[in-house]
C-alpha cells in the first residue's frame, strides 16, 4: 500500500477551484516531484497532507489510515512523521544556528543536553555543516542557510520530507548541491522526499519519478526518462518551458560544481 495517497480531492478557495478530483499515490522510499505552473496548487498539496489545509472532499491516507479521520492527537503524531522544508521558511535570527537546528527536539521531545548536541552536529554534518553551531544566520550566505534549514527538518528523523520549492533564489552551485542534498538524504536515510519545483533540472535530478498538476488534477506521471520522452502537448509545453535554469544546473552538475 502506498506511503501517501490522494483519493478524488477537491478543494476550492471561494470560487476558485484547485483540485478537482487530485488522485497521487506515492510510495515509501520515493523522491517524487510535483511540477505545474505558477498557482496550480503545489504548495496547497503539501497543506492539506499535514493538515494545514482542510480538503472538501475526498480523502487523503497516509500510511494506511485516511487523516480526515484522525484526532487532533493522531494528527499531531502524523505531523511528526513529515518533515517540511517550506518556500522562505526563516531561521531565527537571535538563535545561534546550534539552537535554530535543535528548536523542534527541545520542543517535542526529551532529550539531555548531550544527546540534543550529539543531533544536531549529526543533522549539520549531513547537510554538509559541521562545526557551525556556534555561528549565527547573519554569518551565512543564502545556500547555508537553506542548509541549516534543511538540518533544523531533518534533525527530527522524519520518514517524509516536503521540500516547497527548496532552491528558489539559490544561484546554479547551490541549486545543484541542495538537489544532490535530497537525493542523498532519500537514498541514505530512506526519506520518502515530495518536492515541488519549476526548476526542471532539479526536477530531473532528484526525482525517482515525477508529477505533473494542471488544472485541478494530476494530468501525468512518470519516471525523468518518460516525462523527458512524454508526447503529452502540455507536459511538452512545460518542460521546454521550464529548461532553461535546468540546463545551467546540468551545467554545474558536468563541471563538478
Ligand atoms: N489560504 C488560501 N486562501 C485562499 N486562496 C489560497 C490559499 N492558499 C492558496 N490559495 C490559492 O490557491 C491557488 C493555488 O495556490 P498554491 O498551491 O500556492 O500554488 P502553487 O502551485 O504556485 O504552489 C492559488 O490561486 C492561490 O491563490
Ligand atoms: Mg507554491
Amino acid at each position: 500500500m502506498a506511503l501517501i495517497d490522494f483519493r478524488e480531492v477537491y478543494k476550492a478557495f471561494g470560487p476558485k477551484v484547485v483540485y478537482s478530483g487530485l488522485n497521487l499515490s506515492i510510495e515509501r522510499g520515493e523522491a517524487i516531484t510535483i511540477v505545474g505552473g505558477s498557482g496550480v496548487g503545489k504548495s496547497v498539496m503539501l497543506k492539506m497532507l499535514i493538515g494545514l489545509l482542510t480538503v472538501d472532499a475526498g480523502e487523503i491516507w497516509f500510511d494506511g489510515r485516511c487523516i480526515q479521520a484522525l484526532s487532533p492527537r493522531e494528527m499531531t503524531g502524523v505531523r511528526q512523521r513529515i518533515g517540511m522544508l517550506f518556500q522562505g521558511a526563516a531561521l531565527f535570527d537571535s538563535m545561534t544556528v546550534g539552537e535554530n537546528v535543535s528548536y523542534g527536539l527541545r520542543e517535542h521531545h526529551r532529550m539531555n543536553p548531550r544527546e540534543l548536541a550529539e543531533r544536531v552536529h549529526w543533522a549539520l554534518s549531513l547537510v554538509g555543516l559541521p562545526g557551525v553551531e556556534g555561528m549565527f544566520p547573519s554569518d551565512l550566505s543564502g545556500g547555508m542557510k537553506k542548509r541549516v534549514g534543511l538540518a533544523r527538518t531533518i534533525a527530527l528523523q522524519p520518514e517524509v520530507v516536503l521540500y516547497d520549492e527548496p532552491t528558489t533564489g539559490l544561484d546554479p552551485i547551490n541549486t545543484a548541491r541542495i538537489s544532490r542534498l535530497i537525493t542523498s538524504l532519500q537514498r541514505s536515510l530512506g526519506i520518502t522526499s515530495v518536492v515541488v519545483t519549476h526548476d526542471m533540472g532539479s526536477a530531473f535530478m532528484v526525482s525517482t519519478r515525477l508529477a505533473m498538476v494542471h488544472k485541478g488534477q494530476v494530468i501525468a506521471t512518470g519516471t525523468p526518462d518518460e516525462f523527458r520522452h512524454a508526447r503529452d502537448p502540455l507536459v511538452r509545453d512545460f518542460i521546454e518551458g521550464n529548461a532553461p535554469e535546468g540546463e545551467d544546473l546540468l551545467a554545474v552538475l558536468r563541471a563538478g560544481g
